[in-house]
């Protein structure tokens, strides 16, 4: 354990000592970020924060509204200011990113300087399953399959600056995907 003054710890229930770097993850659509974010929230007794959450919160409306009233550029505005807002937060979080919000080059430097940053993985054929017909996500209108398809070959890249470590949500049981989430954040920092 760092005795960094800026890495001040907490604990788990267990009497743990836990890193104060907030927990971050990452992914594409259906990678299963917020379902897996509450859970290992949860288990580490952190509050937890989705960026879409915040971006609402900022704008005031369903955030498919605001996407067709002003656009995807105003949207990802928005989404800046949420991740300068979540990762600046003194208390450790367990932060959920919004599918894109990787593809700015702040957003990524800020995420990966207050936490530690887990990028859920999983086949596009199965993110297509989960997501169903994408109602509620703008950028899968149509076709999410072929649409999780191209984002997946166009953000690989930005998932993998940023991402710290990784881990695969595949065969999605939400526990045992959290397990993992958990120790591959206590791995990375130990
Ligand atoms: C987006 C992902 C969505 C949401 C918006 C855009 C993206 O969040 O931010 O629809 O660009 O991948 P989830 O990844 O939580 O679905």
């Amino acid at each position: 354990m760092s005795d960094e003054p800026h890495l001040a710890t907490n604990g788990d229930r267990n009497g743990r000592l836990l890193s104060a770097k907030h927990l971050v993850l990452i992914g594409l659509m259906g990678a299963g970020k917020t379902t897996v974010g509450r859970r290992c929230a949860r288990r580490m007794e952190r509050p937890f924060v989705d960026t879409d959450d915040v971006v609402v919160a900022l704008c005031g409306m369903p955030f498919t509204q605001f996407f067709a009233e002003h656009g995807e550029p105003a949207f990802r505005e928005l989404e800046r200011q949420a991740v300068a807002d979540v990762s600046a937060s003194p208390t450790p979080l367990v932060i959920a990113c919004g599918g894109g919000t990787v593809l700015d080059p702040e957003n990524r430097r800020r995420l990966r300087a207050t936490g530690t940053v887990v990028w859920l993985q999983a086949p596009v054929p199965v993110l297509a399953n989960r997501v169903g017909a994408g109602a509620d996500r703008p950028l899968l209108a149509g076709d999410p399959l072929r649409a999780l398809t191209r984002l997946e070959a166009t953000r690989e890249a930005a998932y993998d600056a940023t991402a710290h470590t990784t881990v695969d949500t595949g065969s999605l049981d939400v526990d045992d995907v959290a397990t993992a989430v958990i120790a591959a954040f206590e791995g990375f920092d130990a």
